[in-house]
């Protein structure tokens, strides 16, 4: 329980209801279908946000989402200073809240998005950490909701590293109703935790989840789904992996072997390595929709969370 437990932390999405979530994604498709009715819900509000990794996406999409909104970003640079090494992060969320309303961070440790939430008194979003990128998910979903109608009953596959952008899909995906595949080499499976509670979320919700080493269990999948090999902070010679990871790339023939019409990357992409540069161009790319969506999915959850809606 944290100190202020009734504001409205996005830190992972794990404990929220699939009407919630649902709710969530129908604000996203309205907010970017009709962008005039929200340019006012940030009025007045100040917004900052402290990154203690690179981002080109969550940065800019977040400044000019919240331009969009009405409201005002301010950007602190934690990357040269780790945002826990000068003082606790419970006393940076505090020292904020005395002037932001709220507080968008990107860390290392999910643990230390959990300390800045608890001295808050304002909501904290969570722009990625080790386990979670929350945002990134629900900007996915927003895409394969136009693509096809609804995502319920869909399949969303997800190929190669198990890291945080696997956890917040299968979490998101489970709670909107689309089944879910996972497909990693062995020894970079998720997170045996949050597969459990991804179950428990799916079983909820009548959705299937196969997790496994094998590329066979592709065949059903609608979109297919990759991201780096190695996270950021992860400082393995990519040498020691690559062979590994090899079979695991994303490219046309695999493509081939599924029933999937679309490719989907959250980037910064690594082209030839776990997405061939020509898919990553090619007409069943969704990239640049997912980039495009990053904005409108986050001004829904900056409107659900911390604004008013005007419509
Ligand atoms: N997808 C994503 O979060 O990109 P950035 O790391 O550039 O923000
Ligand atoms: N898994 C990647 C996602 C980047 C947006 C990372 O954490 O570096």
């Amino acid at each position: 329980m944290t100190a202020f437990s009734n504001k409205n932390d996005l830190l992972t999405f794990s404990d929220w209801s699939s009407a919630e979530m649902n709710a969530l994604l129908d604000l996203a498709l309205d907010v970017k279908a009709r962008p005039e009715n929200y340019n006012q819900a940030l009025a007045n509000k100040n917004i900052v946000a402290i990154f203690e990794k690179p981002s080109l996406r969550t940065r800019v999409s977040f400044d000019i989402g919240i331009n969009k909104l009405g409201g005002h970003l301010v950007y602190v640079d934690s990357q040269g200073a780790p945002l826990k090494d000068r003082e606790d992060p419970v006393d940076v969320g505090a020292n904020l809240a005395c002037w932001a309303d709220g507080i968008v961070s990107r860390v290392y440790e999910h643990k230390t998005l959990v300390d800045l939430a608890q001295g808050a008194k304002v909501p904290v979003i969570n722009a990625l950490c080790d386990l979670y990128h929350p945002c990134q998910a629900l900007a996915d979903y927003l895409g394969m909701a136009e693509k096809f109608g609804s995502v319920k009953g869909k399949t969303m596959a997800y190929v190669g590293d198990g890291n945080n952008v696997t956890h917040s899909l299968l979490i998101v995906g489970a709670l909107l109703g689309c089944n879910q595949v996972v497909i990693t080499p062995k020894g970079f499976e998720i997170s045996p935790n949050i597969a459990q509670h991804a179950a428990k979320l799916a079983y909820e919700n009548n959705v299937d989840i196969t997790i496994s080493n094998s590329i066979d269990e592709l065949e059903k999948a609608d979109i297919i789904y990759t991201d780096t090999w190695l996270s950021m902070g992860d400082d393995t010679p990519l040498a020691d992996i690559k062979e590994k990871f090899a079979p695991y790339q994303v490219n046309e023939a695999l493509m081939q072997k599924t029933n999937a019409s679309f490719v989907m990357h959250c980037q910064p992409a690594h082209r030839d390595l776990e997405i061939t540069s020509s898919l990553m161009d090619s007409d069943k790319s969704l990239l640049m929709l997912q980039a495009e969506n990053r904005m409108h999915a986050q001004n829904a959850i900056m409107v659900a969370l911390i604004g008013k809606q005007d419509s």
